[in-house]
């Protein structure tokens, strides 16, 4: 008897439905090649597309088939020419999703892998080794769409909660205390707060609560450093990292700066994760710049698949997922242009993934 999971898909805008059949043609193959698990995709259409023909980014029964089955599989979504009259994107999903089904932790490991080039070039594979823990539901985030404007200001509140913050450190403990192993630099397990609490006290609030929460894990180091100084050292240091946890808009900004240092946000996946739900995708936009173009790079929806097998239980199938890919990458099977694409798109890279699968 083959375990069954039931999986929402949206396949998104601009590379979002490329991408998306890639990896969901990976997971056939592999679905095949372990014989263990089966996943029950129901598809629905999200997004800006959407919101341009109905004024909706998701529709009702989109948002209750993802309530039924508790997790979803996502491209990426939005489309820079719909807007709203206020001048920020519509069809993005970020308030819908993710504040609306508190997936509070978006998980984004960042790790550099033999066989992808980046810029970072000394540093050996396996030295870049980390997750960012992005709180996903407050933050300044929460203000989305809800700012403040006048014809001389506007102003968006940075707000965060003490059991926010509280969950979020603890959520980021747990992952130092269930990684494989701790940071590269010296193999310790260890926890980073990324702040500003040397200006804001919002960022003092959270140190507090943070170092509170660090208490009852004696066995994680617990850091805390100001935003400003993590940008230069996940530049010039990144192999002390283990786990990072931040307030929402310094997530999203220091994991784009992270994934430019493992070779670029095509190879980069997130979980978000809450209690009664998850949702998978890349950490990048739907760049509908080169939707069709046979460039994309599907790796980051690849990968977020291992993610999304990993929170159903299916450990085994995610490991061998994610060795595919290392494996596929290692032996030049990818080729990578130096945008960051890959030379025959989201249909090559899926079928060196699946062919590093069969040898596995
Ligand atoms: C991300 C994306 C989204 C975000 C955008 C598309 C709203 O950049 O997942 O990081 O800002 O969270
Ligand atoms: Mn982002």
């Amino acid at each position: 008897m083959r375990r069954t999971h039931r999986v929402v898909v949206f396949p998104g805008d601009g590379i979002g439905p490329e991408i998306v059949d890639a990896a969901l043609e990976v997971l056939q193959a592999l679905e095949e090649a372990m014989g263990t698990f089966r996943l029950e995709l129901e598809f629905h259409r999200a997004g800006a597309a959407l919101y341009r023909e109905t004024g909706e980014a998701i529709l009702p029964e989109a948002l209750e088939a993802f309530r039924r089955a508790r997790c979803a599989f996502k491209g990426p979504v939005g489309l820079p020419d719909v807007r709203r009259p206020d001048g920020t994107e519509a069809g993005l999903l970020g308030g819908i999703l993710r504040v609306g089904f508190d997936l509070y932790a978006n998980v984004r490991p960042i790790a550099l892998l033999p066989g992808v080039p980046g810029p970072l070039a000394g540093h050996a594979p396996g030295s870049i080794d980390y997750v960012i823990v992005r709180e996903n539901t407050e933050g300044l985030y929460l203000a989305r769409g809800l700012g403040l404007v006048t014809r001389q200001a506007a102003a968006d509140t940075l707000l965060l909660t003490a059991a926010g913050c509280e969950r979020i450190s603890r959520f980021a403990f747990q992952s130092a205390l269930s990684r494989p192993a701790g940071a590269p630099a010296d193999g310790r397990r260890r926890v980073t707060l990324v702040e500003k609490s040397n200006v804001l006290r919002s960022f003092a609030f959270f140190r507090r609560i943070f170092l509170e929460v660090a208490s009852e894990f004696p066995e994680v180091e617990a850091d805390c450093l100001y935003v400003d100084a993590a940008a230069a050292a996940l530049v010039s240091r990144p192999q002390g990292f283990h786990v990072i946890v931040t307030e929402n808009l310094f997530g999203d900004i220091l994991s784009d700066l992270g994934a430019a240092t493992v070779g670029g946000l095509g190879l980069c996946a997130a979980a978000n994760v809450g209690e009664e739900a998850a949702c998978f995708e890349p950490i990048h936009g739907s760049a509908p710049a080169i939707a069709g173009k046979g460039l994309a790079n599907p790796l980051s929806q690849i990968r977020a698949a291992a993610l999304m097998l990993d929170h159903l239980g299916e450990t085994h199938a995610a490991a061998r997922l994610e060795s595919a890919v290392r494996r596929a990458c290692a032996a030049g099977r990818i080729p990578f242009t130096r945008e960051g694409g890959v030379e025959g798109g989201p249909q090559a890279a899926a079928a060196a993934v699946k062919e590093a699968l069969r040898a596995a």
